[in-house]
């Protein structure tokens, strides 16, 4: 199996769900943003202030550059690094899994979670801009796409497994 990138919005599920794929499928898991937290050794909203966006993208792009060289990896990605298309680059051979959720279910999941800079003034308009602002480049690198709108985590999984085969 290649390796595997899971993409897409803040709070679309990709972290849960890449661990329950990884553990199912017997890959390893990378997750950047648990990476990065552990490296800077501050949350990414500290950084954020303290180091800046442009800085924080870059530690990114670093992390990206250490796991392409890896195997049997299941990757989550922070929802920023489909932006920069120097990221997708080095994806090019990853099966890129596109997890989606309604701006409400977004808003549900992630308004009493202050970790996300980018959501601080969070609320179902914002979340509804900013996947309006990334759909176009989210669609263009996803082989797979899934919702997670109102599905438990395991049948989430279950369905990108089954897709997967398709990429063997
Ligand atoms: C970001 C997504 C976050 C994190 C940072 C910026 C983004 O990761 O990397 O807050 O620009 O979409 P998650 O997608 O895991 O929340």
């Amino acid at each position: 199996m290649k390796n595997i990138a899971f993409i897409g919005m803040m709070g679309s599920g990709k972290s849960v769900t890449a661990r329950v794929v990884a553990e199912k499928l017997g890959m390893n898991l990378l997750d950047i943003d648990d990476t990065l937290v552990a490296r800077m050794g501050m949350p990414i909203s500290v950084a954020f202030i303290t180091l800046g966006e442009e800085i924080f993208r870059s530690y990114e792009h670093d992390v990206l550059c250490e796991v392409v060289w890896q195997e049997n990896f299941v990757v989550s990605c922070g929802g920023g690094i489909p932006l920069n298309k120097s990221n997708m680059d080095l994806l090019q051979n990853f099966i890129k899994v596109r997890l989606t959720a309604s701006a409400e279910e977004i808003y549900r999941r992630t308004k009493d979670d202050f970790s996300r800079p980018l959501l601080k003034d969070n609320s179902p308009k914002k979340i509804a801009e900013i996947i309006a602002e990334r759909e176009e480049v989210y669609s263009r690198y996803a082989d797979i796409t899934v919702s997670t709108d109102n599905r438990s985590v395991e049948d989430v999984a279950d369905e990108i497994v089954e897709k997967l085969k398709s990429f063997n």
